[in-house]
């Protein structure tokens, strides 16, 4: 069963929809295979770290209640608090949902979502998600490996970043109404092409065992897990291959503060806080909870190689 509840936090008869038909409206994923995310079903708030496919460090970060991983959001199309995207991305409609590809590649035009995933395998992945504004979490996601999401369409040699772009909809995302946002819409992401090919870069379409709910951006967003968050851009509808490096939201609306890499980097500061150590929510004023950040958020083994010769200080 799933529930939706409105804004005054009733729940409406008209608004309890059978699962069945959820899942049917959303039938991608179930061509994708249910049974890939079933097991996380099963999940219980403490996961072994050695899991397939977990990625986690050790055994001692248990995952962040599921409560907060959807219930303290950035999604600044909905708002800029923490509790705005979960109070008004029911609005946003996730199904039709058309991507438009475009730029270096042989296959450009415009797709249904489950077209473009069709034949796709999802996999469970446990990751750090740390934050650029110093908090962090444990999460159970559920997604595509990016580069078979990519490479179905075939780009071309000069194809060496990939940028993705938000939906934008300022008559269900009432943040592109704002006029004191300060961004200039769509929300704009991008990656190097080896970074986007990376195995641990996915785009993920489910968060604890569930589809994703549209406050993570529904129905599907990035996840990099070696990047600061800001790097994940939710709710994609265009994806498009670059011969230079795409312009992205927050390096045009604060260039000194938001580079375009974003590697997790406690020896780079952003210049009005540090960057050494994070807040793992769970976090209150009596127990912040705090630990050190690790190099690419735990990751360097994996992607460190990705950026051999680079000043890391420069390309922040
Ligand atoms: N994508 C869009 N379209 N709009 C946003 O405001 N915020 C980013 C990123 N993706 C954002 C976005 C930031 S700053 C973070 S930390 C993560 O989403 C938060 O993801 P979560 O809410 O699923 O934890």
């Amino acid at each position: 069963m799933l529930i939706r509840s409105n804004d005054t936090g009733e729940i409406r008869g008209s608004e309890i929809t059978p699962e069945a038909v959820y899942r049917s409206r959303r039938g991608f994923v179930r061509d994708l295979g249910l049974a890939a995310g079933a097991g996380l079903l099963a999940f219980a708030p403490r996961l072994p770290a050695n899991m397939p496919g977990s990625n986690l460090p050790s055994e001692d970060e248990p995952l962040t209640p599921e409560s907060i991983v959807t219930g303290y959001n950035n999604f600044y199309e909905f708002g800029t608090d923490k509790e705005d995207p979960a109070r008004y991305a029911h609005n946003m409609t996730i199904d039709p949902w058309t991507v438009e590809v475009a730029g270096q590649a042989k296959k450009t035009g415009r797709f249904a979502l489950e077209d473009l995933v069709r034949g796709l395998t999802e996999e469970d992945r446990v990751y750090r998600f740390r934050c650029v504004e110093a908090w962090s979490m444990i999460v159970p996601w559920r997604g595509i490996p990016m580069r078979q999401v990519l490479e179905q369409f075939e780009p071309n040699g000069n194809a060496k970043y990939v940028e993705f772009t938000t939906l934008l909809r300022p008559s269900e995302m009432r943040g592109q109404r704002s006029l004191f946002s300060g961004i200039d819409w769509p929300y704009v992401e991008g990656l190097r092409m080896d970074e986007a090919y990376h195995p641990l870069t996915l785009m993920v379409t489910g968060v604890y065992g569930k589809e994703l709910p549209n406050q993570n951006g529904a129905p599907w967003r990035l996840i990099v897990p070696w990047k600061y968050g800001f790097k994940s851009v939710k709710s994609i509808v265009r994806i498009r291959f670059t011969r230079r490096e795409p312009k992205t939201t927050w390096n045009l609306t604060a260039p000194k503060e938001y580079g375009f890499y974003a590697n997790v980097n406690p020896e780079v500061d952003h210049p009005r806080w540090s960057q050494a150590t994070e807040r793992r929510l769970p976090s209150s004023f009596l127990k912040p909870n705090r630990r050190p950040t690790l190099p690419f958020n735990g990751y360097a083994e994996q992607v460190a190689g990705l950026y051999t010769g680079m000043d890391l200080a420069r390309y922040f």
